[in-house]
């Protein structure tokens, strides 16, 4: 016999197979059972003190859901497609264990204002998950900036050897960026925890409804203020994905920077070997899986931003079945963060510094150039014809292959007469560094500063 859908006493005819595979969300959306029983327990909780459930059916709704939960965790839940979704597979369950009071449990309830609130549930719990694990990672980073807050690496613009940096103020880099990302993902919080049940279908309900009293039971700041809004827009996980994107193009951006570095052309760094792998046909390979990994998987979050934001583009108000496809590229966002933000934190503190080729690298590239030129603009050169001067100086050297530092000082002299021997401390990677000393800058007293800020800074 044709199994009867909630729905059904409207329909002549049933759906077909295809259909009701097309349109069942329970192979995704069971992920959020346990923020369902939540959900209806405090809605259940809500209509009892509204006087509109009897002590009797609040006692049986929570005895029975206690009994599901434990099912669930079991995995001796038995999910049905032809039961749609978490939701309906969750009341029918309910129903057939205590009956009646089961079936009052949706009084004042549609599945548009649940599902709402109970991805935002699930969501905020990710969103919890996820800031101590930015952290985590940014902790991992700064124990690898303050080892080598002395470490001299060059500094590249257009992957050209730009002017010495440290490995150290390299890597505080990318601990701002992550700074960044944990507000981002605490400001999305405050908007994702709004409370939708009460919203109904889309209109509210006429039943005596405490929407503030359901939201502190479920731990929301504030309830969502308008009932068609509250059950229709996902703008919050599209603020999340946005969030959640921007980790993971940083992530992508250290990725592409480890990868480089590993290469032996360059040799910066190793990578320990348990984030490596070998190839099946080249003996001598080690490949540096993880970061290539990560700079794949960052197209792949920014690709669910692009389908959730399509997916809300032009949606008239209110509720669209379209929403259902919200689940899948949001659940899959968050787990992909959450996989690479634990194994980053890892790879991070596997890594070799190679601090000889990081140095030998600096020297090759005419680093301090700059220097040369604030050198002689100190010494009342206006910048331009300094610039121009110690281009001429970088040619010569170029042309003799040597290093602007190996030039003896009657050379440099014939370029400009305000050369003293005083030019050789500016000449070097570590006066250059040192020079640096400003908030921001990378002298290495000001990478400890900037190290020290950041471990003070609330997690
Ligand atoms: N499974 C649905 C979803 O994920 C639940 C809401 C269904 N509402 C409806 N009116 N069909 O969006």
């Amino acid at each position: 016999m044709q199994e009867q859908h909630a729905w059904s006493g409207r329909f002549s005819e049933p759906v077909s197979e295809l259909v009701k595979k097309y349109t069942a969300s329970v192979h995704f959306d069971l992920r959020l059972a346990e923020f369902d029983i939540e959900g209806s327990l405090a809605h259940a909780t809500m209509l009892h003190k509204a006087g509109v459930l009897s002590d009797a059916d609040l006692a049986a709704i929570r005895s029975g859901m206690a009994d599901i939960l434990s099912e669930i965790r079991a995995g001796e839940f038995d999910w049905r497609v032809d039961l749609e979704d978490v939701h309906m597979n969750i009341e029918r369950r309910l129903t057939d264990k205590i009956g009646d009071a089961g079936k009052r449990l949706h009084t004042g309830r549609s599945r548009n204002d649940q599902v709402a609130t109970d991805i935002r549930l699930w969501l905020r719990a990710q969103i919890d998950a996820i800031v101590p694990l930015i952290g985590a990672l940014k902790t991992s980073l700064l124990d690898l900036a303050e080892q080598h807050a002395d470490t001299v690496m060059p500094g590249f613009t257009h992957l050209q050897v730009a002017q010495p940096v440290t490995f150290g103020h390299h890597m505080l880099a990318y601990v701002e960026m992550l700074s960044r990302d944990a507000e981002r993902m605490s400001d999305c919080r405050r908007r994702v925890n709004r409370l939708p049940l009460g919203a109904a279908a889309l209109a509210g309900t006429t039943f005596p409804i405490d929407r503030h009293y359901t939201a502190a039971l479920l731990g929301f700041d504030d309830v969502c203020h308008n009932s068609l809004d509250a059950v229709s827009d996902r703008d919050f996980a599209i603020e999340f994905t946005a969030a959640a994107s921007l980790v993971m193009v940083h992530l992508s951006r250290l990725s592409e920077e480890l990868i480089l570095w590993m290469s032996p052309r360059v040799g910066f760094i190793d990578i320990a070997d348990r984030f490596c792998t070998g190839s099946s046909i080249m003996p001598q390979k080690k490949n540096p899986d993880v970061p290539e990994l990560v700079r794949g998987k960052s197209g792949r979050v920014v690709g669910h931003l692009m389908a959730l934001i399509m997916l809300m583009k032009a949606q008239p108000l209110a509720y669209n079945k379209d929403n259902q496809e919200d689940k899948e590229p949001l659940f899959d966002t968050a787990d992909t963060l959450i996989d690479t933000l634990r194994i980053y934190a890892d790879m991070m503190r596997g890594i070799t510094v190679k601090k000889e080729a990081m140095r030998a690298a600096v020297l090759q590239g005419f680093a301090t150039a700059t220097d040369l030129a604030d050198y002689l603009v100190k010494k009342g050169l206006p910048f331009r014809d300094s610039h121009e001067v110690v281009a001429l100086a970088v040619r010569h050297a170029e042309g003799q292959g040597v290093d602007l530092a190996e030039l003896d000082l009657a050379t440099l002299q014939g370029f400009s007469a305000l050369i003293a021997d005083d030019v050789y401390t500016v000449l070097t990677p570590e006066g250059s560094l040192a020079q640096r000393d400003h908030v921001g800058g990378t002298a290495p007293a000001q990478v400890r500063a900037a190290i020290a800020r950041q471990r003070q800074l609330p997690a």
